[in-house]
């Protein structure tokens, strides 16, 4: 039987279609060879399996390589294994390959860019004050001369940085840069020599606001550690997150400042609010706990009247399921109309990402606040993780956080302390604020 498989995604078919229906590229499908069972006694080519008694290894020490940026080092579990292949992602132009520069300052590196040239990066280097000893740049992007050309070094680089893998490309496969066969065979082909040298690899990925499934995303479970680097162009603040790590934590975070001269670390609870303090209805200001540090961040929310039957949910910065959860308890417990009638817009305020379920008391906040069309009190922040019942629940480090925002000088502080359900939100808020 004939088999078709997209040679942009892979995705297969029994039959041949113009149209691929999981990527939507034209003319990719191309016929396959049959499959065939190799041979007819089941034994012949099984490998045998070899045992070990697990307490007869011996512990290895791993020795890291530190990056010398204190928060990227955090991240990272204490600095680079050797070995280990890390995806650092985020949007173009938000400042990978500024940070990647700056962490390899103590390092020697082997650097492959796609993107920029050899001048170029010396420019930047120096502007960033960075003095390179040992560093070796190629603009070559085949993986297969890549790799040859390592193998063949007299002198092993402490680390391998791809610049970026949409701009690599495997000989062995037919379809364009960028697509993700080509993704996966070159990562694929970059793990296997890292961990046959032991170099570790640094290979930087755009991805679009969008997440767009063809992009890095699909190369998560292949490597070591996934690194996200999130902000926005117009924003100073920078957050790097480990979304997977191997060596290391996966709640710890990075926060940088984009400056003139690179970026420079934050070391102090950072703020990541507008600068303008206007009340307006929709906004809410929530303090969550991510790594061990108190962060305050700015959600901004629209509820309003829909022209569709389904009426939409556009979710930004914000868990997609759980903040449909929350509207699910904002219907059931206070019975506002907003499953049929509204559309729902959310955001948080510079291009972050809040993985804290303490932003769930905030976000019911701005909805009922711009479904009310009334501004949440000045100065007023909320903490709180919201349950199936309504019910708010204290967070991790609550204390931590509320102590920090007195310090910041926020006069109302919202949380498990003071109301037991969302129901009460609506009782303070209703009386003292909506109809004033
Ligand atoms: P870059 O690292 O090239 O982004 P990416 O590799 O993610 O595409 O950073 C690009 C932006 O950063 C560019 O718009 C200018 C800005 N930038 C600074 O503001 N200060 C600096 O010192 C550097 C090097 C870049
Ligand atoms: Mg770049």
């Amino acid at each position: 039987m004939a088999f078709f498989i997209c040679s942009n995604c892979g995705y297969g078919s029994g039959s041949w279609i113009g149209r691929c229906r999981d990527c939507g590229k034209w003319n990719t499908l191309k016929e396959q060879p049959a499959f065939e069972t190799k041979s007819k006694d089941k034994n012949e080519g099984v490998k045998k399996v070899t045992l070990t008694a697990l307490i007869k290894i011996k512990s290895q020490k791993i020795v890291r390589l530190p990056s010398g940026i204190y928060e990227f080092d955090r991240v990272l579990g204490g600095g680079f294994v050797p070995g280990e292949v890390i995806l650092l992602t985020g949007e173009p132009g938000i400042g990978k390959s500024t940070i990647v520069l700056q962490s390899l300052q103590k390092l020697s590196p082997i650097y492959f860019s796609g993107e920029e040239s050899a001048e170029q990066v010396k420019d930047r280097a120096e502007r960033l004050g960075i003095n390179f000893a040992d560093f070796l740049f190629s603009n070559d992007t085949q993986i297969e001369g890549i790799i040859e050309s390592i193998e063949n070094l007299d002198e092993k680089p402490d680390i391998l940085v791809i610049d970026s893998i949409q701009t690599m490309y495997s000989k062995d496969i037919d379809s364009s840069h960028g697509s993700i066969n080509q993704l996966k065979e070159v990562t694929k082909k970059l793990i296997m020599l890292a961990k046959k040298t032991k170099i570790t690899t640094l290979i930087i990925g755009h991805v679009t606001k969008e997440g767009e499934a063809a992009g890095p995303k699909t190369l998560e479970h292949l490597v070591d550690c996934v690194i996200d680097f999130e902000g926005e162009k117009v924003s100073h603040f920078r957050l790097l997150r480990a979304n997977k790590n191997r060596f290391g934590p996966t709640d710890e975070i990075g926060i940088f400042e984009m400056r003139e001269n690179g970026l420079k670390e934050v070391a102090n609870p950072a703020v990541f609010l507008e600068e303008s303090t206007d009340i307006a209805p929709g906004r809410a200001t929530v303090g969550v706990v991510e790594g061990h540090r108190p962060l305050f961040f700015e959600i901004q929310t629209l509820a309003v009247s829909t022209a569709l039957p389904v009426p939409r949910r556009v979710i930004k910065g914000l868990d997609y399921n759980k903040t449909l959860l929350l509207l699910a308890v904002i219907k059931k417990q206070l019975n506002f109309p907003l499953d049929k009638y509204f559309d729902v817009y959310a955001n948080v305020i510079g291009g972050f990402t809040i993985k804290s379920t303490a932003s769930d008391l905030g976000f019911i906040a701005s909805i009922l606040s711009s479904y009310k069309d009334t501004p949440l009190p000045k100065n007023s922040l909320y903490i709180g993780e919201v349950g199936l019942q309504g019910e708010i629940r204290s967070v991790y480090f609550e204390n931590k956080i509320i102590q920090e925002a007195k310090r910041l000088g926020f006069e109302k502080i919202y949380s498990s302390a003071n109301l037991k359900n969302v129901k009460d939100l609506i009782k303070i808020f209703y009386k003292k604020t909506f109809e004033k």
